[in-house]
């Protein structure tokens, strides 16, 4: 799908639909769509005098022009309340008049800058939030089966004034770079487990490292016992999918021997191992590696996007299956940092490929870290499905990540660490264990691996949450959500330009 920035007036831009929009409560419509609105003779003013048009949030009215116009449909999309009003609401608006004008087989749509007239919003902002919202909205996964509706080809995004055309064309690539990436890691999510396999994980990293120009390695299983990964190689040990620890590299300062961590979990599918889980819903589990796919995903943004910045990639990856061969309750393994972990749950695995893949992070010297895991159930249970829950051991740090997120416009919450919840991970024969009782559950989860990061500063997102949508709304498709690229790509900016000012 194409993405162009145009100038002119939306009521006589060629192509199947346009879009204006209208804030709740406005009578008498103003700006682009009061234009529409005149050449359609008060048509759009008269449906809202008698109650159809409401101009509320996502609300989506079409008119037909019946040839008054060079587009066969008007659509009119409520913006809500105007004091609600923000940059979010703007992709998510988009992403649902999108996917509405699709059915009604548009090819070719053109849309105003929603938000930049009396909405406050700059509309560099308002360029990107759409870029997003269309690119995310019409997201569809599409290998094993036909989509229902054609595709849209192209989305005009119609300036008024020349002069802003060569301002937002750069502003509306980034913002397709960012969302091709979400898309990106959504595929990965959604494909099966029996695709999508440590091996494969390993491919695709490899492919997207030549693509894009990003450093890479794979260790081995070998390569891996001589590192002592014993944590990472207990958890692989009752697949006969090997495992592989995944690194990806990108190089934006030259000069720097620095470079910040992303880390992500990267279990392909999720049983429980020995400890089995219910197999109801099971299925889901396929996308236990929806951390390590937001990381590899935001590596290829951040590539494009080309921050002044070093970021490495780490994602391990395996299976946690159960077999003969299988770690059992009980076991002891040796991390990579010397830590010895008695198993008290075969489920609780991410922790376990994760205190190894913070001790490597942490041997190489990066800092800081952050790590993307569908942790806990717990977590999910706490804050719901639209929130990742957000521990860490550095107020700034968290303060930055907090701000990535918010600009994001993916919902994290801060959760705390209390020092006296450690007692559960106490154990009696080990330095730790991998689980606590039942209460606190994404808490203990957090203590655990901060066990494994020392003293570098260190941000850890529960996304087991929002790693999935159970339902379609917004720029939100059913399915896997690539919750975090967006983030991780806005932090890499933000760092970049925090060290600049230095
Ligand atoms: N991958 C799961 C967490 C999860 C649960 C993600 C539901 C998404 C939806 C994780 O490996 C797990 O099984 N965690 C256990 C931990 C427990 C054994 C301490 C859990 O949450 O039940
Ligand atoms: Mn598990
Ligand atoms: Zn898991």
């Amino acid at each position: 799908m194409e993405l162009k920035v145009v100038a002119g007036d939306i009521a006589q831009t060629e192509a199947d639909a346009i879009v204006v929009n209208l804030f709740e409560g406005v009578a008498q419509p103003g700006g682009a769509t009061g234009a529409v609105d005149k050449v359609l003779d008060g048509c759009i003013a008269s449906l809202i005098s008698r109650g159809e048009i409401k101009g509320k949030f996502e609300e989506i009215s079409i008119v037909h022009t019946f040839g008054r116009l060079p587009a066969r449909i008007v659509a009119i999309v409520g913006l809500g309340n105007r004091e609600d009003f923000g940059v979010d609401k703007i992709r998510r608006v988009t992403g649902q008049f999108c996917r509405a004008l699709r059915k009604l087989n548009c090819h070719k749509i053109a849309t105003v800058l929603h938000g930049a007239g009396a909405g406050n919003i700059e509309l560099e902002a308002s360029a990107q939030a759409i870029t997003e919202g269309a690119v995310l909205g019409l997201y569809g996964f599409n290998r094993y089966k036909k989509p229902e509706c054609e595709d849209v080809d192209e989305i005009l995004l119609v300036a008024r004034e020349g002069e802003k055309v060569s301002i937002l064309e750069p502003v509306v690539g980034n913002g397709k770079s960012i969302a091709e990436a979400t898309n990106l890691a959504r595929d990965m999510g959604n494909e099966p487990a029996n695709y999508m396999t440590p091996s494969q994980m390993a491919e695709t990293a490899r492919e997207l490292a030549n693509k894009y120009g990003l450093g890479h390695r794979v260790f081995d299983q070998e390569e891996m016992e001589a590192m002592g990964m014993g944590a990472l190689l207990g958890v692989a040990r009752g697949s006969s999918q090997p495992p592989k620890l995944i690194t990806l590299t990108y190089k934006g300062d030259e000069r720097s021997q620095e470079a910040i961590g992303f880390l992500g979990k990267g279990i392909t599918f999720d049983s429980g191992g020995i400890s089995i889980k219910p197999s109801e819903g099971m299925s889901e589990m396929k996308a236990d590696m929806a951390g390590a796919a937001s990381v590899m995903a935001a590596l290829v943004a951040v590539a494009q996007l080309k921050p002044k910045i070093n970021v490495t990639g780490i994602v391990p990856a395996t299976e946690n299956l159960p077999s003969g061969t299988a770690l059992k309750p009980g076991d002891i393994l040796k991390a990579m940092n010397g830590k010895t972990i008695e198993v008290i749950s075969t489920d609780a695995e991410g922790r376990l490929i994760l205190a190894d893949a913070l001790s490597y992070a942490v041997k190489q010297g990066l800092s800081p870290l952050i790590d993307l895991a569908t942790l806990t159930g717990a977590c999910r249970v706490a804050l719901g499905l639209s929130y990742g829950g957000l521990f860490g051991n550095d107020q700034q740090w968290i303060g930055e990540v907090l701000k990535a997120a918010e600009a994001s416009g993916e919902r994290m919450w801060h959760m705390p660490m209390p020092e006296e919840y450690k007692e559960q991970i106490k154990s009696e024969i080990a330095d730790v264990k991998n689980t606590g009782n039942r209460y606190g559950g994404a808490m203990t989860a957090a203590l655990f691996l901060a066990e494994f990061v020392d003293h570098t500063p260190w941000v850890h997102i529960d996304i087991a949450g929002p790693r999935l949508s159970h339902k379609e709304s917004g720029y939100m498709v059913k399915g896997a959500t690539g919750f975090g690229v967006r983030t991780l790509v806005a932090l890499a900016s933000n760092e970049a330009k925090n060290r600049e000012g230095i």
